[in-house]
């Protein structure tokens, strides 16, 4: 059930520094213990200095002392689903398999639904390295 993901993903989003975007994001991830580890995009006035919702996650579960995602969720009040940006996929990857399930929600709940290895097929791993 992935009920209690979506509602740390927007709790999440609700913490959002985001006033160059307005484009609020909150990511919730449930790691393999079962814990929830959540986090927001975090803007900056150097533009590209900000970084995304999920890397926040991410760091979050880390710091925790867990390095497996089971499921992840990323939130947005937005037109279309909002789904993790390229970069963010590759971070994803790093802690979760390719059957890992990505939901994205909104304030009306569950919008999509994917695994990480279809949103990032043959992703870059040094298991690859000569
Ligand atoms: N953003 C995320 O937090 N996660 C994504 O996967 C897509 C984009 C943020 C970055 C930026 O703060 C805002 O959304 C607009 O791009």
């Amino acid at each position: 059930m992935s009920a209690d993901l979506i509602a740390a993903a927007s709790s999440a989003a609700a913490r959002a520094h985001a006033p160059y975007s307005r484009f609020r994001v909150g990511a919730a991830i449930r790691a393999a213990s079962g814990a929830v580890y959540a986090g927001c995009n975090i803007e900056n006035a150097a533009y590209p200095q900000g970084w995304c919702a999920e890397p926040s996650a991410i760091s979050a579960m880390v710091m925790a002392g867990e390095t497996r995602i089971a499921e992840i969720c990323v939130w947005a009040d937005s037109a279309r689903p909002c789904t993790p940006c390229g970069g963010c996929r590759q971070k994803l990857a790093e802690f979760a398999a390719a059957d890992t399930p990505v939901i994205s929600a909104g304030p009306a709940g569950e919008r999509g639904r994917w695994t990480l290895g279809a949103l990032l097929p043959e992703a870059f791993s040094l298991d690859g390295e000569a």
